[in-house]
């Protein structure tokens, strides 16, 4: 038999109950989709195999290629000739060669160096945010006045927005990525005004590049010649949407988990030293980005994991199915803020893994250790099962999270 997909999640605190069963069946699975049938790759070491594998394109233009197969990710003719616009500079979508010239450009803006030089900005950021809800409190939603709002204001700094445009460029990304499956056409005119927003910042940086990475940006490209104006953009474009609906859904789950879990916090408490640790376990245990972004096809015939694959069939790694896999992690369902398993796949494998991981990392540590120890009164309103959370959306994480102290 085999299985419909999407499968949705049904417990915050655990991927679908059917990948245990799948990842026991087999390392790959056929699954129905409206559009057709795919592959879905359940353990780690094939997740790892398959993100890896330069026969395995990631290209939604490939025949084949899965996404299209979803009925709520096929287009109409006219939604693809309003997204075209958004397709320079996705290199997300692209594969080696094509895709290598333009992550060259961004990887010293995300190196450990660079990453650890962002810090004090980054607390800042997030202390002023910790002002405002406290001056605003005792309570608040932890999603709007907190998650959505730190990677918004890190990537504004990051890209050099001016401070006057602050608002405006945190009230669009705030629109796309709240609006997203719910109302797509309000999410994508919030896209639109911001690649034009993104467009000008450029064409600004053209004139006159600054030291930031826009500016370097710039003049790498007036150096090497090999990109477009439109291709900057979308690169701009696109370290936004990877980095902001990501972190924003990661930072309140992490809260809600820790906060759930008393006596795990309190350790984290005693020892500040513990958190990078920690970051790394609610990164595997939650694994908000599952299938969506680990969309693939074959453009060969293959075997992977004993399982014949043709050129031309697509394939979804299941990413919090191989995180929770019992061959890589011994207790995998068993949050343990000092595992230090570092395998995991919640960032990706292979060329397109995560280019902005150390910028997540340092983000949700900052903001999780400030958190904590700025208002340990910190609890959340109401029971797990009131709470809003995103079941059927593609990022798993929290529409809301009401808090008091
Ligand atoms: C908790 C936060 C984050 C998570 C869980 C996450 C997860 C991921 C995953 C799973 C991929 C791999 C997609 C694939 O294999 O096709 C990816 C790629 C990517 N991420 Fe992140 N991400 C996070 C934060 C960020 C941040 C903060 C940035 C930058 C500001 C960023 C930028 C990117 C980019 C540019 C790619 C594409 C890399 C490539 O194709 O070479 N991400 N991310």
């Amino acid at each position: 038999m085999t299985q419909s997909f999407p499968v949705p999640r049904s417990c915050p605190f655990a991927p679908p109950p059917e990948y245990e069963h799948l990842r026991e069946e087999a390392p790959l699975v056929g699954a129905d989709l409206p559009g057709g049938k795919v592959w879905l790759v359940t353990r780690h070491a094939e997740a790892q195999q398959v993100l890896s594998d330069t026969r395995i394109s990631t290209d939604p233009a490939m025949p084949g290629h899965p996404m299209a197969m979803l009925s709520e990710f096929s287009r109409s003719d006219e939604e693809r000739e309003a997204l075209a616009k958004f397709h320079a500079g996705q290199f997300i979508d692209m594969d080696p060669p094509e895709h290598d010239v333009y992550r060259r450009m961004l990887i010293p803006e995300f190196s450990v160096r660079r990453v650890r030089e962002m810090r004090p900005g980054i607390q800042e950021v997030v202390d002023r945010l910790i002002d405002d809800m406290l001056e605003q409190g005792p309570s608040a939603d932890l999603v709007e006045a907190f998650g959505l709002a730190v990677p918004s204001l890190v990537i504004c700094r990051l890209l050099g927005v001016p401070y006057a445009d602050r608002d405006f460029f945190q009230s669009r990304t705030r629109t796309m990525v709240s609006a997203g499956n719910d109302a797509p056409e309000i999410s994508m005119t919030a896209a639109m005004e911001i690649w034009d927003y993104l467009d000008g910042l450029i064409t600004e940086a053209e004139r006159e590049p600054g030291d930031n990475l826009v500016g370097r940006l710039v003049t790498a490209r007036r150096e090497t010649g090999e990109l477009s104006h439109d291709a900057l953009v979308g690169m701009t474009f696109l370290l936004l949407v990877a980095g902001h609906e990501t972190t924003a859904n990661m930072i309140p789950l992490g809260v809600l988990t820790l906060l759930r879990d008393p006596g795990q916090l309190a350790g984290l408490r005693a020892d500040p030293g513990g958190w990078p640790l920690a970051v790394e376990e609610l990164l595997r245990y939650h694994s908000i980005v599952d299938w969506v972004a680990f969309d693939r096809v074959a453009t060969e015939d293959m075997e992977i994991g004993g399982q014949a694959v043709r050129a031309g069939e697509g394939i979804f790694v299941l990413g919090a199915s191989a995180n929770r896999d019992p061959r890589a992690f011994e207790r995998p369902d068993e949050l343990d803020l000092r595992r230090g398993a570092r395998n995991h796949v919640a960032f990706g494998y292979g060329v397109h893994q995560c280019l902005g991981q150390n910028l997540a990392r340092a983000e949700l540590e900052i903001a999780y250790r400030t958190l904590f120890e700025r208002i340990p009164g910190l609890r959340v309103v109401g029971k797990d099962a009131e709470l809003p959370f995103k079941y059927g959306g593609a990022i798993f994480g929290l529409h809301a999270l009401p808090v008091a102290w």
